[in-house]
């Protein structure tokens, strides 16, 4: 659990969304650096204000991790965690007895029970036996405590925001973790065998932990009912402006000369037919904090394959792209309609760069 900042104040982003204060939602994210897509953040204000879970899938490096770090850091909230794995057990992430715990209890109890008069020794070895199963022998995995926050956010007053819960990488979770999540996503509650409470978390839609649930396809097939729980957005390649504002966002010192370099280069490698695995946004972000680390303006033959390794991830890719030397670097250097006509928005020297851009910006 990575707990909310006391000395920060946080804002309920289901109580934001709920009011139709969805563009300050917005904003709050981008203030962070993240700059999320209109229409998945569109699906995830849905999901906020149904309650349900919002489910991304995507390529890697698309973002979907990302987001729910934005949010808890936009808006203060505890975020809770649970990083996908083969192996992963219920009671790792729902909750577990500290069966240590218990045991001494019941030593201990036994001691006591052994000086009482004989009559009295069974009810209270029962009692002893009863109180086994407390809260404070409850050991919570990520899932329950979320849950549990949430309850306890729910009756605060004026009530708390809920925690965040990220799911990350559903898709390594296997069917049996799936079944376990089914109950909690349904319900908003945790049963739990014995435990004098019977169950923890909270039924009511609009005070459960906001779940974030992420998927890259790859390891196992997400089963219907976990599936049918979520709200789905699928995260796709954004538009150039759309990487054009995340990587000026997650590199603000970068030049206009060098956000352009980045995308056009990666949009080209991008269009190279054979190449089968395409640079997603982690490496446009990382090409782009390359070319300001570098203080990179241009590209020769040279410097483009250095930097080849921040994108390049596979022996063959690296030949392809070797053979594509000099497409690649007319490419970075050429015109491109929509990257200029984006960056000369924003700064206005970039049109002295291209005739074709007089008479098209505004300002
Ligand atoms: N819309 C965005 N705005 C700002 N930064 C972004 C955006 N999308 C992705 N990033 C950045 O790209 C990098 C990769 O994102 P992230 O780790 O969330 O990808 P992912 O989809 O979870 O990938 P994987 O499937 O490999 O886990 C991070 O540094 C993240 O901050
Ligand atoms: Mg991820």
């Amino acid at each position: 659990m990575i707990p909310d900042d006391p000395a920060r104040p946080q804002v309920d982003p289901r109580l934001l969304a709920g009011e139709g204060r969805e563009r300050e939602l917005y904003e709050l994210l981008c203030a962070t650096g993240y700059v999320p897509e209109e229409q998945v953040f569109g699906d995830f204000c849905e999901s906020l204000k149904s309650g349900r879970a919002w489910l991304i899938s995507g390529t890697r490096g698309s973002g979907k991790t990302a987001f729910p770090e934005a949010l808890a850091s936009a808006c203060n909230l505890t975020m809770c965690a649970v990083a996908g794995r083969q192996g992963l057990k219920q009671e790792e992430i729902l909750y577990d007895w500290d069966r240590e715990e218990q045991e001494v209890w019941m030593r201990e109890n036994l001691a006591i029970a052994k000086g009482l008069p004989v009559d009295e020794q069974s009810e209270f070895l029962e009692k002893a036996r009863k109180m086994k199963w407390q809260r404070q022998f409850l050991i919570l995995g990520e899932v329950g405590l979320a849950y549990d926050l949430a309850a306890k956010a729910a009756h605060t007053t004026p009530t708390d925001p809920p925690p965040v819960l990220l799911l990350d990488e559903s898709d390594k979770f296997g069917s049996n973790i799936e079944d376990s999540l089914l109950m909690p996503l349904e319900r908003g509650l945790i049963y739990i065998p014995r435990y004098e409470g019977g169950c923890i978390g909270v039924a009511d839609w609009e005070s459960r932990p906001i779940v974030i649930t992420t998927s890259n396809d790859l390891r196992h097939k997400l089963g219907g009912p976990f599936i049918s729980r979520h709200i789905y957005s699928r995260f796709a390649n954004p538009t150039l402006e759309k990487e054009l504002e995340i990587l000026s966002a997650r590199n603000p010192k970068a030049l206009s000369a060098q956000l352009a370099l980045a995308i056009k280069l990666l949009d080209a490698v991008r269009g190279i037919a054979g190449m089968e695995d395409h640079p997603s946004i982690r490496e446009s972000i990382d090409v782009a904090a390359a070319f300001v680390r570098n203080a990179v303006e241009s590209l020769d033959h040279n410097s483009l394959s250095r930097f080849f390794c921040y994108f390049v991830k596979t022996g063959e890719a690296r030949e392809l792209l070797s053979l594509q030397l000099d497409y690649l670097l007319a490419m970075t250097s050429a015109f491109h309609p929509v990257i200029d006509a984006w960056l000369a928005d924003r700064d206005k020297e970039w049109v002295n760069r291209w005739p074709q851009l007089v008479g098209q910006i505004s300002g």
